[in-house]
């Protein structure tokens, strides 16, 4: 079934936000790293790469529809923050962002009798559920850790070892 223009629009714009997604996290990847902070790094690092793969779910859904791909600029991210809580947070706030325009494709979906595109939604659905918990249980961690570098660093340690 041939997709329809409302639909293929919202997707290419989740395109866009998931590859911005992984422009964010590289650069809290880039900015960890400046502060000699590489386990922080590293995790944002394999989030970035998270996000491209997200991406390219959509991407490959809307090829395999034969519906048209279209590729717009993507904005910079911010470089700088105050704290690593600082930048966890917005993570967090992030997360929370896709999960509300992931529903709206839902939505759309459903409303439009696009079942293959609500079935594809469901993992996105799943995995947002994922990535909130893990966002903020380190934004929680961090909140415990206050301003004791000792933990920070235990910490940092810790989310070196993720895995991907
Ligand atoms: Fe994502
Ligand atoms: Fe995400």
């Amino acid at each position: 079934m041939a997709m329809k223009k409302n639909i293929t629009d919202i997707i290419n714009k989740q395109i866009n936000a998931e590859l911005y997604s992984a422009y964010l996290y590289l650069s809290m990847a880039n900015w960890c790293q400046s502060q000699n902070l590489s386990g922080f790094a590293h995790w944002f690092k394999v989030q970035a790469k998270e996000e491209t793969n997200h991406g390219m779910k959509f991407y490959h859904h809307l090829e395999e529809r034969s519906a048209d791909i279209v590729l717009k600029g993507i904005d910079a991210p911010p470089a700088r923050w105050n704290s690593v809580l600082a930048a966890f947070a917005e993570a967090y706030k992030h997360e929370q962002k896709v999960t509300s325009m992931i529903y709206d494709i839902v939505n759309l979906a459903t409303k439009e009798g696009d079942h293959a595109t609500v079935s594809m939604l469901k993992w996105f659905v799943d995995e947002q559920v994922e990535e909130e918990a893990q966002t903020l249980e380190i934004v929680n961690k961090l909140k415990m850790i206050g301003e004791s570098k000792g933990s920070l660093l235990y910490l940092d340690k810790a989310l070196a070892k993720r895995e991907g």
